[in-house]
């Protein structure tokens, strides 16, 4: 349901928002351990290798219903490639009424992707059917490729994922809900119980988290303004009880002197808001401890003000403010998991436009820190909210700080879609952060932040400027944080490549979130 402080919000020129808002996944999950014909689910999801070879799983329902299952594989009916599902009703013999094959591809190359491919076409096949519970039975890879904590969170996570609709402004008939409700993992030793049930609750906790990302990230523009993302955040916070918030407001942004900040939002006729929010500080935790803080982009549209972008998916700089969402919904998690750390998020929330008003390059605005700026490129906004967010933090005594950002163009040059660059002045942090992210299947990939890049920053007029030339685009960004950052441990995750998807599955990915939930889970100590 739609918080009332939010429905208050929303522009009139959009028609009743959303039925589901996040929240509203209720699917359950349990585990399984044996007996799979008599297991009392819908479905039985089941994995084939390729070359017909059945799984451990599947020679057992092939036993019970009378060898039918070999039978049909025999014809050549089902060959077993990746990402290949086929829905069989009524096999004799089996407590379910269908069982879904999936394909696992190859045995000798059989692990954890191939394992994590066959869930999410499973998953797929599965919310276009009436099916409303249903029984894990894929082969599981190896336990060093994912052990039973990793296997329970995965399957939870690749469930909820695949069942996410994105909340569009369509005024045609909505599809209907999904179905799938109810989801038993396994199998699942004796031993191995309490493990896989903690990694189902995280998953489903992290799926949940990624759900408010995707869904701030996919609204438009008009709707998801600096004061949308501050009432949102207020309205997310009420649902967990840790979660403090507080919103500065124009007036108090000046007031806190972060001129950087406010020379992006001056052409905009939205005003910025600088949003905090706080899990933990007390107990153990206690305010005393040195939180992580995390640190979100919030640029809501990035037209790229007067040094203006090219028309081309410019639509798609609604959503260049990925990294609050992400920190937003980090700090849910948190919330949500009643995780034994103190976490404090900054999103720094504005909205780029040229105008009038608007800042011009060669203009020059002095930080929070009192370093100031020449502002060459408009367009780098991005940093620029950020520097004044990072020097905010300084408050916090800070244990680690990590931002988020769309921030480059180059690190999608560099890195592609497949992995967020990660980079900082701590070695070990930006180690952590990659670890997390291998563990989470939300990679990302070290970028060298030395002196030298520093150096294309030099300007004339001011302490430095915003940009460093096309070369190593994505690096002299994050040497410009590094300006702000000394002192602090500090780290810097480059999303513009990974937190959303262009084309016909334009949209949100819901990444960094899984990696930042890993980072944070395992800084509990969890
Ligand atoms: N939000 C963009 C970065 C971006 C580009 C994200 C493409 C996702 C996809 C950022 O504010 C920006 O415009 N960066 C400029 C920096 C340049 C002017 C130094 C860029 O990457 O072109
Ligand atoms: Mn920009
Ligand atoms: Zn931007």
């Amino acid at each position: 349901m739609l918080a009332t402080a939010n429905r208050r919000t929303l522009p009139r020129s959009v028609p009743a928002l959303r039925q589901r808002w996040y929240g509203d996944i209720a699917m359950r999950f349990e585990t399984w351990s044996k007996g799979i014909a008599t297991l009392d689910v819908d479905c039985l999801v089941v994995g084939i290798f390729d070359e017909n070879e059945l799984s451990e799983e599947a020679r057992a329902l092939d036993a019970a219903s009378g060898g039918r299952l070999k039978k049909l594989l025999g014809r050549g009916d089902f060959p077993g490639k990746p990402a290949e599902t086929l829905l069989i009703a009524d096999l004799p013999g089996i407590g379910a009424t269908r069982v879904l094959l999936t394909g696992l591809g190859a045995r000798k190359s059989f692990g954890r992707k191939a394992w994590r491919k066959a869930w999410t076409a499973a998953v797929a096949a599965l919310s276009k059917t009436g099916i409303e519970s249903v029984a894990l039975a894929i082969e599981r890879p190896q336990a060093k490729e994912l052990d039973d904590y990793y296997f329970g969170r995965t399957v939870a996570e690749i469930a909820e994922a695949g069942s996410y609709r994105i909340n569009d402004l369509k005024s045609g008939k909505k599809p209907k809900p999904l179905r799938l409700g109810r989801v038993l993992a396994g199998p699942v030793a004796k031993g191995a119980a309490a493990a896989v049930n903690r990694g189902l609750t995280h998953g489903a906790a992290i799926a949940e988290a990624c759900k408010v990302q995707r869904d701030l990230a996919n609204l438009p523009g008009n709707v998801c303004t600096p004061i949308f993302l501050a009432e949102e955040t207020r309205a997310l916070a009420k649902r967990y009880r840790s979660l403090r918030v507080r919103v500065l407001d124009g007036p108090a942004i000046r007031r806190e002197k972060m001129g950087c900040l406010l020379a992006v939002s001056q052409g905009s006729a939205q005003p910025p808001r600088f949003i905090v929010i706080e899990h933990g500080g007390s107990g153990k935790a206690g305010s005393a401890a040195h939180p992580v803080v995390l640190v979100g982009k919030g640029v809501t549209f990035d037209t790229g003000g007067i040094s203006l972008k090219d028309p081309p998916s410019m639509d798609e700089m609604k959503f260049d403010m990925s990294g609050a969402a992400a920190v937003i919904a980090s700090l849910t998690l948190a919330a949500a998991l009643d995780l034994p750390l103190r976490v404090v998020g900054l999103v720094a929330a504005v909205e780029n436009m040229p105008d009038g008003k608007a800042v011009k390059p060669g203009d020059i605005a002095t930080s929070a820190s009192g370093q100031t700026v020449e502002i060459l490129n408009t367009d780098a906004e991005g940093r620029l909210i950020l520097c004044d967010a990072l020097h905010y933090a300084r408050r916090f005594q800070p244990a680690a700080v990590v931002d988020v950002a769309t921030l480059t163009g180059a690190c999608v040059v560099a890195l592609g879609h497949h992995h967020s660059g990660a980079m900082g002045n701590d070695e070990a942090l930006v180690t952590e952060l990659v670890a997390a992210g291998v563990r989470a299947d939300d990679r990302a990939w070290p970028l060298p932040v030395t002196e030298e890049y520093a150096e294309q920053l030099k300007s004339n007029f001011a302490d430095f400027a915003n940009i460093g030339g096309r070369d190593g685009g994505a690096i002299t960004a994050a040497a410009f944080l590094g300006k702000f950052t000394q002192g602090l441990k500090w780290a810097h995750l480059d999303v513009a490549g990974t937190a959303y998807q262009s084309g016909a599955q334009k949209g949100s990915t819901g990444r960094p979130t899984p990696l930042l939930a890993d980072f944070l889970i395992h800084r509990a100590g969890l």
